[in-house]
């Protein structure tokens, strides 16, 4: 490492900020009032001008052990120092086979095999693609649909707009999207389900729409349904009791594959090891990336049924049985953080520390009712969501802006349109739980 490549030396200059081109940002407001970080520890981080900001999302939803772990960061400082790296491709290497094993042991079912991507666009790209194949493997070779959800987010791959439900996202983008997806109805219904605490009550005919669904294209064409358990992106939407298991029964009915994304509710964040032992629902494939490295290497797995990667794989005539993968599939780094998050994880018992800390959490989210503006508050485990009601003409204005508060304030928030998310990691403290919520509720009537 050259002198210059420090970061000390990085702080120590005068940054551009012109070159680069920041993903999901306002380019030009950002630059004009950047808020920037320079390091983080536990549940802090520390800005460039030495503030510190309680996490209140860990990260991006990911760092969900708290922040620059001791045995997280010593573990991937000894693989890059062992193995830089190794080629995945018929090669391997013990760090990526020992993760794989390591993780299946915690999967429900028989969910207990482990294809490595990057990311959660990557991961949710795989899943699609083995659903594919499976089919394609077991003569099935009509049922190459797939559906989402409105207001689903699956990363930003071609398939992850396609069966994703952001208008956004997608819209630049429209006549290149994959061409058979189909989308069901979303969950959120605010007139009936308004203030919940946790899973909503109304709402779980809404999995029915799978049934319009094949109506319209045929269930021998629908390879895969693909919904996050509990919608984080676009903002908090948790799905209403018994939802998960009829959506569960609607694909077995028809011989669909279901696919959970587990990006965010994967690794405890709902007080469960996934989102499926927290609803008593197994998928066929789940994707998961954030929590599986606590965010210190990028990583996304795509996790399968025993009966998929034996149709696939097993039942295969000699050679490669999947033209997929990535140069970075399993690396080294990032299999070593997983290992060591995942003993983060047990030795600390985090995932049971989140589901005791959910009911304190939910009640600190819920007192923010009767503030101004305040028009939904929703929360499962440790995520919350506050929505605000839209600023006539200026939609998104007044969520960023309480954003832009509470972290002047030293609260990390996140915004989407006009909800505010929260999703701390699991290491919070009672205490800390008061000032994300307090600091919320300041903000909100500063801005309001
Ligand atoms: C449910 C879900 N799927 C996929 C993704 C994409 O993950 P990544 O940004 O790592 O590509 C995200 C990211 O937030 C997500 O929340």
């Amino acid at each position: 490492m050259t002198e210059t490549a420090t970061i000390a030396n990085v702080l120590g200059s005068e940054l551009s900020l012109e070159e680069l081109w920041m993903p999901f940002t306002a380019n030009r407001a950002f630059k004009r009032a950047p808020r920037l970080l320079a390091s983080a520890n536990g549940m802090y981080y520390t800005t460039v001008d030495g503030r510190r900001v309680l996490d209140g999302t860990a990260g991006l939803w990911c760092v969900n052990a708290g922040h620059c772990r001791e045995p997280i960061v010593r573990a991937v400082q000894e693989a890059a120092a062992t193995l830089d790296f190794a080629p995945g491709f018929q090669m391997g290497h013990p760090y990526s086979f020992a993760l794989a094993e390591r993780v299946a042991e915690m999967l429900p079912g028989d969910l207990d095999h482990v294809f490595f991507a990057n990311s959660g666009s990557e991961a949710v790209d795989s899943a699609l693609k083995i659903a594919m194949a499976y089919f394609q493997s077991k003569g099935e070779t009509q049922r190459v649909r797939f559906v989402g959800r409105m207001r689903g987010y699956h990363g930003v791959g071609f398939g992850g707009i396609s069966v994703g439900g952001i208008e956004p996202n997608r819209r630049a983008y429209m006549a290149q999207l994959l061409p058979q997806v189909d989308h069901l109805a979303h969950t959120h219904d605010p007139a009936r389900n308004a203030f919940s605490r946790g899973e909503p009550s109304q709402g779980a005919e809404l999995a029915d729409d799978l049934e319009r669904i094949v109506r319209e294209r045929g269930a021998e064409t629908i390879a895969a349904v693909i919904v996050e358990p509990m919608a984080g992106s676009t903002g908090v939407l948790v799905p209403p009791k018994g939802y998960l298991k009829r959506l569960r029964e609607l694909c077995d009915k028809h011989g669909i594959l279901l696919i959970f994304d587990e990006v965010i509710t994967g690794f405890g964040r709902l007080g469960a090891p996934f989102a499926a032992d927290y609803f008593g629902v197994v998928p066929d494939l789940m994707t998961v990336a954030k929590g599986l490295t606590n965010a210190a290497v990028p990583m996304g797995a795509v996790f399968v049924r025993h009966k998929i990667y034996d149709t696939v794989v097993n039942s295969a005539p000699a050679g490669i049985e999947l033209f997929h993968g990535y140069t970075y599939s399993g690396h080294p780094l990032a299999a070593a953080a997983g290992l060591a998050t995942l003993d983060v994880y047990e030795n600390e018992g985090l995932f049971q520390r989140a589901a005791s800390l959910a009911p304190y959490w939910e009640d600190a989210l819920h007192s923010l009712r009767g503030l101004p503006r305040v028009i939904d508050i929703r929360n499962l485990g440790l995520v919350g969501g506050v929505e605000l009601e839209p600023r006539s003409g200026a939609p998104g204005a007044r969520a960023f802006e309480v954003f832009v508060d509470c972290f002047n304030r030293g609260v990390m928030v996140r915004v989407t349109g006009d909800i505010i998310a929260m999703s701390p990691p699991l290491i919070i403290e009672k205490s800390q739980i008061d000032d994300v919520v307090g600091t919320l509720g300041d903000a909100i009537k500063a801005v309001a």
